[in-house]
């Protein structure tokens, strides 16, 4: 076994950190680069000779039921297609062939129910009842290119229903659990899906919270929905609609067991998953099937030095998000991955959960936000000491800037200073990994997702275009990738409008500012437009402000991000009210509420300020510049333009006076 380093809790662990913090380079460990699936950097070199030919030879990695003809077209950018002619099914990659291959016994899913209850789940058993509930969609007359909704929690019938969908070629439209039915139904209805998965309730801590009824309440007018599908999960009496809805088992256990995986062409869509933009309507990000497979499978077993037959990997998010798409299920069930999957919370039913778990499964590779070891931070180190953690070899982090601090104690207490941390850069837009250490070579430095992953060309620019080698700027990719977005589903002008206008149809801007250092390492600094992440999580500001504004006593409303200690940034929101004045914290609480039932429990506003009017420029532009600069304690920008200066005075005066933190 590998040196464990002695547990640290308390001051001594907090004087160990700063210690660390001093140390700006980490090496991957020698015990681990001997072993790396990656430990020549010629790695780099070769892909970026012949960028084509390395992601061909990754996608054939994968089992095609016909080859393709051309790796990339590129002719029509921004619209790229890759591997063209090419023909798969993309959940017979996950399952089917690691079946035949004599791999039916191989556990899946390690899962974990939050009071207690697990369920092992192999391979043979996920292929077994996805063909069942495949057919049994299509005995519903879903068929491929069909949308299918799944708005379910962390349970094992989510993985069952989006490969089902895989199979069958109908596109998942996959809302999180934590989204509100409002969120699920304005989804349902820009995607215009013919049926939704859902549940009869969800566990929220050792409550349970109905789904199905609330669920009902929103959905009723969508003509396209013609099946409600219900997993019975918590066993909850709800009502059923005659001829909309079914139950999840019922028409499992009735359905054909054999469904053959039909291969579809390598660019049909596979899913739209909907994320926050500038504007108030989300966009539906479109991804399709064979580059994306190629990419997540890729990323997956080169990021995190993946042992399919020793690894027990752990992504500890939730399949609602992109995260949870590309590596707790298409990446990691394409390398036939055993992986660990938790219903629950962090912190239920207590605060070492996670930790009993990594103990309890021997989990050796861990994939998280940056915002849950803040939260395990403050729990303090005592949690982990209290569990083997030995198992531990790999360690990453993803959605948000990770600061030092929070890395050094991930490497120190969680990984007891003998495992490499993986920092990956991504969004729900690239499908994939795109800056990130290879773990056997490249050396790391705290809150640096270090440099693009092989075949990747990612660069820093100035507002022209123009490379800037080390400073700061906006991140850009140059080149396409197999897994990148399509397009925004039916809004192909918005596609071209967001990410290929500013530099050209060839040039694809991120939306985050970024820095080069002098080693060229890259260091993510956070979104550029109007986009908030709070607790790893995207929300767009024009969303949040729209379900503030349609709060009856509301004005007008300016969202903006302030720095959060825990959750990265928070939310807040500066109010007017109809009628002026200011209003109560029952008011603010009420408002909260509100924003929760539209959007989602995430968008609610951590700080409410009353402002009597908002700060606007004389042709009524609210300048949220300003906003930003008073709820992050700077002096005001420039405020020449401003039509009333006394507002942003009044405000700032509130501001500074530490009114209402919720
Ligand atoms: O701002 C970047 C941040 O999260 C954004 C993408 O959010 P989303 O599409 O929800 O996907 C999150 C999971 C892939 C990015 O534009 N972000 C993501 N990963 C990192 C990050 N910021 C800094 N470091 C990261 N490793």
């Amino acid at each position: 076994m590998a040196d464990v380093a002695t547990p640290l809790a308390g001051t001594e662990l907090d004087h160990e950190l700063e210690r660390m913090l001093a140390i700006e380079r980490f090496d991957p460990p020698d015990g681990f680069r001997e072993k790396a699936l990656v430990s020549d950097p010629a790695v780099y070199e070769r892909a970026e000779r012949d960028p084509e030919g390395w992601w061909a030879e990754q996608a054939r990695a994968l089992d095609w039921a016909e080859p393709w003809t051309q790796v990339l077209d590129w002719e029509n950018a921004p619209f790229a297609k890759w591997f063209v002619g090419g023909r798969l099914n993309a959940c017979a990659n996950c399952l089917d062939r690691h079946v035949e291959a004599g791999l039916g016994d191989r556990v899946a899913y390690h899962w974990y129910g939050e009071e207690g209850e697990q369920r092992d789940i192999s391979y043979a058993e996920l292929l077994a009842e996805t063909k069942r509930l495949a057919n049994a969609l299509l005995d519903r007359g879903i068929k491929a290119g069909d949308v299918v909704g799944i708005y379910l929690p962390m349970i094992p019938e989510v993985i069952v229903a989006m490969l089902a969908c895989a199979r069958i070629g109908a596109p998942h439209n996959v809302v999180f659990g934590g989204f509100s039915p409002e969120a699920v139904r304005e989804r349902m209805e820009f995607s215009e899906a013919r049926a939704l998965i859902t549940v009869d309730a969800a566990r929220r801590k050792g409550k349970t919270a109905a789904i199905k009824p609330a669920v009902d309440e929103v959905v009723g007018g969508l003509e396209h929905l013609e099946t409600v599908v219900v997993v019975r999960h918590t066993g909850e009496q709800v009502p059923m609609q005659d001829g909309r809805d079914v139950w999840y088992d019922e028409i499992v256990a009735a359905a054909d067991p054999e469904c053959p995986a039909e291969p579809f062409d390598a660019e049909h869509p596979l899913y739209v998953l909907y994320t926050s933009g500038s504007t108030a309507k989300p966009k539906g990000i479109l991804h399709t099937t064979g580059g994306y497979l190629t990419g997540v499978a890729c990323t997956h077993r080169l990021v995190f030095d993946l042992d399919a037959d020793h690894d027990v990997y752990w992504c500890a998010a939730d399949v609602g998000w992109v995260t949870g798409h590309s590596y707790i299920v298409y990446g990691p069930l394409a390398n036939a991955t055993t992986s660990v999957m938790y219903e629950g919370a962090p912190d239920y039913p207590g605060k070492d959960v996670w930790w009993s778990l990594v103990e309890r499964y021997g989990v050796t590779v861990l994939y998280t936000a940056p915002t849950a070891i803040r939260a395990c931070m403050k729990w303090g180190a005592e949690e982990p000491n209290k569990h083997d953690l030995s198992s531990l070899r790999l360690l990453g982090t993803v959605g948000e800037p990770i600061n030092p601090k929070a890395w050094l104690w991930y490497h120190r207490v969680v990984g007891g200073g003998r495992c490499p941390i993986v920092d990956t850069w991504w969004q729900t837009e690239t499908g994939h990994i795109m800056i990130t250490p290879l773990p056997g070579i490249v050396p790391t430095k705290p809150g640096s997702a270090t440099r693009p992953f092989p075949g990747i060309s990612a660069d820093v620019v100035n507002a022209d275009g123009e490379p800037i080698d080390e400073g700061t700027g906006l991140l850009v990719l140059r080149r396409p990738w197999p897994g990148m977005l399509r397009t925004l589903y039916r809004d192909d002008e918005r596609f071209k409008e967001v990410y290929w206008s500013r530099f050209g149809e060839r040039t694809y801007l991120v939306g985050d500012a970024a820095r080069k250092d002098e080693d060229g390492y890259f260091w993510i600094l956070g979104r550029i437009d109007d986009v908030i992440n709070v607790s790893a999580h995207r929300l767009s500001t024009a969303e949040v402000e729209s379900a503030i504004v349609s709060h009856e006593r509301v004005a007008e409303a300016a969202v903006v991000g302030q720095p959060d200690e825990l959750t990265g940034q928070a939310i807040v929101a500066f109010v007017t009210l109809v009628g002026g004045g200011d209003g109560d914290d029952a008011l603010r609480e009420d408002i909260r509420g509100h924003v929760a039932a539209r959007i989602g429990k995430i968008a609610r506003p951590k700080r409410i300020i009353w402002a009597d009017d908002l700060p606007k420029t004389r042709s009524g532009k609210i300048m949220r510049r300003l906003l930003r600069d008073v709820a992050e304690g700077r002096e005001l920008g420039d405020v020449t333009t401003l039509r009333d200066p006394v507002v942003m005075a009044e405000i700032s005066e509130k501001v500074a006076a530490g009114e209402e933190e919720e």
